[in-house]
């Protein structure tokens, strides 16, 4: 094996979850129910018919499972808060049995020290609110904000990192759009809408942080790195929608202050209507960040095609002509994604080159492979494939780092095998295996493996 990568003094090392990947306890406390909870009890939806109603027993088990995070070595531990633990119906008074669970994790945290960095929003939307539209309604933008203002009430005086909405491309156009998350919408216009107010809801969520005083605060993306399938001038336009799609219609907000220019030619009729945007909505999506929160796993392999729906009224958001293709001569995760490293050094530089001076410090909030793993009878699980992932990603991000993208942390996805969302518990993502049957947790060689790498960057 190679000498393990070095990075500058300062470096944050970490590790990521969310709340209903690994807490389980649904019903517990005064917890309401989640969009999640609906999607995943609707049968056919969840591959296994799995739910997140036990998942890790996080929410019994936190003081272990920060013990592994504290003999692990890291920096910084990144978990999400339920926004229906706080408040149960997206809405009103604070639920302090909710409070005070993420408030006893932070301090095990800081007690461990580790520094907690919070995801506000990864996913779990009160079902109350998507009664009442969802992210395609306005209101939801203004709820995620007071609800923010909440937690941060409770927590900013120890919580130093946090990031208003995980992946909101997956909130908006998987969840109403595609339909494989939750709430399981195939939309056009209301997929748009909710794209747009994700980010009125980031942006209203960001001057909430900023009154409460938070250190540090920002967004966390997952970034597409598409790639032409041939140099024809259709499959390059198609590279344009699907960038537009999954990163533009983001970045250029956020960074630039500006709607996507390619809008138009990515949606067409879709997107004439836009009475959602309001005037001074862009000024309070551009509000500056501290950070720009990175997840990426792997490219994409773009070619042109024709709609999948002819008629345009019933066409959904992520009907853009464009398809995938496979991504030719590498090794496939058991997610069937490829494994190319390099693409993460070009995703990171590229992103440099179009914003500049724009880009905020970058952290990578999550990185990380599925792997087919198994406990060995002696209780060790080898997990070589994930560690060369690791180690060639975290090679690639040090390889951008020096083409001047300033970074300053890395988060493994994850600290534990989890509710892989519509995959269930098949997909194991985990540094730590979890038996479910018996909620035993195992480092893998993984977990030992970013240990010593964390550690040959102390004293
Ligand atoms: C990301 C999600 C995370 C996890 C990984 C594998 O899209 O943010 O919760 O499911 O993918």
């Amino acid at each position: 094996m190679p000498p393990f990568p070095s990075f500058p003094a300062g470096f944050v090392f970490g590790a990521a979850t969310a709340s209903y990947q690994i807490e389980g306890a649904t019903h517990e406390d005064g917890r309401g129910p989640s969009i999640w909870d609906t999607y995943s009890h609707t049968p056919g939806r969840i591959d296994g018919g799995d739910t997140g109603d036990v998942a890790c027993d996080h929410y019994h088990r936190y003081p272990q499972d920060v013990a592994l995070l504290r003999d692990l070595g890291v920096g910084s531990y990144r978990f999400s808060i339920a926004w229906p633990r706080i408040q149960p119906t997206g809405q009103g008074p604070a639920n302090l049995q909710g409070l005070d669970f993420y408030s006893r994790l932070v301090d095990e945290l800081l007690a461990a020290g580790i520094e907690p960095a919070a995801t506000l929003y990864h996913w779990d939307l009160p079902q109350a609110l998507e009664d009442r539209g969802g992210w395609r309604v306005r209101e939801t933008a203004e709820r995620f904000a007071a609800y923010t203002a909440v937690v941060a009430d409770h927590l900013a005086d120890r919580v130093p990192r946090w990031i208003t909405l995980n992946e909101p491309w997956c909130s908006a156009f998987l969840g109403y759009s595609v339909g494989r998350h939750a709430p399981g919408a195939q939309e056009g216009t209301g997929a748009l809408a909710a794209a747009h107010h994700l980010l009125v809801g980031h942006g209203l969520a960001m001057r909430a942080l900023r009154a409460a005083g938070v250190r540090e605060a920002g967004i966390t993306l997952n970034l597409d790195r598409n790639l032409p399938a041939t140099d024809s001038a259709a499959d390059r336009a198609a590279v344009v929608r699907a960038d537009t799609q999954h990163n533009l219609v983001w970045t250029e907000p956020l960074l630039a202050g500006r709607y996507p220019d390619t809008e138009t030619e990515t949606w067409g009729e879709l997107i004439t209507r836009q009475d959602f945007r309001y005037d001074g909505d862009l000024e309070l999506i551009a509000q500056p960040m501290d950070f720009l929160g990175v997840n990426y796993y792997r490219p994409t392999v773009v070619a042109d095609a024709p709609h999948r729906e002819s008629d345009p009224a019933l066409r959904v958001a992520t009907d853009n002509r464009f398809t995938e293709r496979p991504y030719p001569d590498v090794r496939h995760t058991a997610m069937g994604w490829p494994v190319a490293p390099e693409t993460f050094t070009d995703l990171l530089t590229s992103l440099k080159e179009t914003y500049g001076d724009a880009l905020p410090p970058v952290h990578i909030t999550e990185n990380g492979s599925a792997e087919p793993d198994e406990v060995t009878a002696d209780g060790t699980v080898h997990d070589t494939d994930r560690v060369t992932y690791l180690r060639d990603h975290l090679t690639a991000l040090r390889t951008a780092m020096d083409a001047g993208v300033d970074v300053r942390g890395y988060y493994v996805w994850s600290l534990l095998d989890n509710f892989e969302w519509a995959l269930g518990y098949a997909k194991r993502f985990g540094i730590v295996h979890v038996d479910y049957a018996t909620q035993r947790r195992t480092p893998k060689d993984s977990y030992h493996w970013y240990g010593k790498l964390i550690a040959s960057h102390q004293g």
